[in-house]
């Protein structure tokens, strides 16, 4: 097959080279630079990363005309529709979608390794009671590296999947510790006969005083949430992961890297503050002032929720979200959680219509709704970006292992433009 190249021409010199075009399976053709700076002394200036493809990868594709999200091909909307977290997670990891045996034998070992050792747990009591839970979670899996010596062979298969399970199987246990941790409540362990939501929710609103049963329709909200969360390709907390992980760290070590990149609210703390921004709105006729607030440039204020760096459509997890919040709020909604969903859609048809929005192609993003969901389940703010890296963990482990055998991985190491001071001399202090 012949390859593509670019030609290009050094106003410096006159001189023309030409660079190779790679061709993906879908979605824009990639210019291939890797070799610039050896043959031709030049660096490439992206900040943001907005014109660069970081790595190959085979797992999840965006069109952000369009609003397409697929996971290793298949449309969110049908795997929302018709799929399972854990039968996601399988296609996520694995490539293709388990036969029943296969998916059977996963959610098995899944099910089975969601203890976490005694001394981990008691980590938590090293916490503050207010600390904030992705502060907890995120030092919590960073100390599982000190605790799964036999497995962290990075080059080992079989070590590559013990942590894979692991690390899926035991994230929802360290999320309801954290939970627990905060509400001063005793710690509720793992139920192994429960799928993997319903442990979760199980985990979190269980007490040793009272019989808790899990509510199906909120074990199945938050699978479906959990779909929709799994993976979106090279977001920044993934290229955290891939990055950290590329010097060969611990992956564990890794892992805790892209949950503390998901905290901030311009990507998975946008979850949070959607919902502080909307209770602080507060009612419909107020929405006038802080959009025009998101549109002046002077005020650091956002409509969070709102606007995508890949998405110049409306995102389609936000659409099966916002479908979703009518139902479930239908059935599990307190009677403050219908006045915020409102509040929202009428945030959303005011934005839509705004020049501003428009001009800028600014829809609501995944963020926006999640947190109606949430709040419904009884899931306080600041656990929402905690259910978003549960879910995101198995993305990042699919990523984290692509990256691992893919030859073509070298350490992650950016250049710059250099924009300070050159060479110069030292000046002892008394003659400054
Ligand atoms: N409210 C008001 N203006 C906005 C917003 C917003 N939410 N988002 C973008 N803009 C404006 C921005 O000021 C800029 O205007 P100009 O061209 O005049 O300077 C233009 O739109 C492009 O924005 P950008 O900041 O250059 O775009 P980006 O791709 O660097 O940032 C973003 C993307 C998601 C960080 C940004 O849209 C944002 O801060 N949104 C609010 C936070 C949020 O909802 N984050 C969740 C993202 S989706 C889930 C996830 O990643 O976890």
């Amino acid at each position: 097959m012949t390859t593509k190249r670019l030609t290009l021409t050094d106003p410096e010199t006159g001189e023309s080279f030409d660079l190779p075009v790679r061709e993906p399976t879908v979605g824009p053709r990639v210019l291939d630079i890797s070799q610039l700076y050896g043959q031709r002394g030049l660096l490439t200036y992206d900040p943001g990363y907005t014109s660069t493809a970081s790595c190959e990868s085979s797992i999840t594709y965006i069109d952000g005309e369009s609003g397409t999200l697929l996971y290793r091909g298949y449309p969110i909307e049908q795997l929302a529709k018709q799929s399972t977290f854990i039968e996601v997670a399988y296609l996520l990891l694995h490539g293709e979608l388990p036969t029943q045996q296969q998916l059977e034998e996963f959610d098995h070992s899944i099910r089975t390794h969601t203890m976490i050792n005694e001394s981990l747990l008691r980590f938590f009591n090293g916490f503050h009671h207010n600390a904030h839970p992705m502060a907890m979670v995120a030092g919590v899996v960073a100390s599982m590296a000190a605790f799964y010596h036999d497995s962290t062979d990075i080059h080992n298969p079989r070590d590559r999947d013990i942590f894979a399970y692991r690390i899926i199987a035991k994230i929802p246990t360290i999320a309801a510790a954290a939970y627990k941790h905060m509400r001063g409540q005793p710690f509720v362990y793992p139920q192994n006969k429960l799928d993997y939501c319903s442990n979760l929710l199980h985990m979190f609103f269980a007490v040793p005083s009272e019989e808790y049963e899990v509510d199906p329709v909120a074990a199945k909200a938050l699978d479906l949430l959990f779909i929709l969360h799994a993976d979106h390709e090279q977001n920044c907390s993934t290229s955290t992961v891939r990055l950290a992980g590329s010097s060969g760290a611990n992956p564990y070590a890794a892992i805790a890297a892209g949950i503390s990149a998901l905290w901030g609210p311009a990507h998975g703390g946008a979850n949070e503050a959607v919902i502080n921004m909307l209770e602080e709105i507060g009612t419909v006729d107020r929405i006038g002032e802080y959009i025009k607030r998101a549109k002046d440039k002077s005020d650091p204020f956002r409509l969070m929720g709102f606007g995508h760096r890949v998405y110049k459509s409306y995102d389609p997890r936000a659409a099966i979200i916002r479908e979703m919040c009518h139902r479930v709020l239908e059935r599990l909604g307190r009677k403050e959680d219908k006045p915020l969903f409102e509040l929202a859609l009428k945030l959303e048809e005011i934005a839509l219509k705004d020049e501003y929005f428009i001009e800028k192609n600014l829809y609501p993003n995944v963020d926006f709704y999640s947190g109606i969901i949430y709040r419904a389940l009884g899931i306080p703010k600041s656990m929402f970006t905690v259910m978003f890296a549960i879910a995101r963990c198995v993305g990042w482990v699919s990523h984290w292992r692509e990256m691992v055998v893919d030859p073509s991985t070298r350490i992650g190491r950016p250049r710059q433009l250099y924009v300070g001071p050159t060479r110069r001399d030292y000046r002892p202090i008394s003659e400054r």
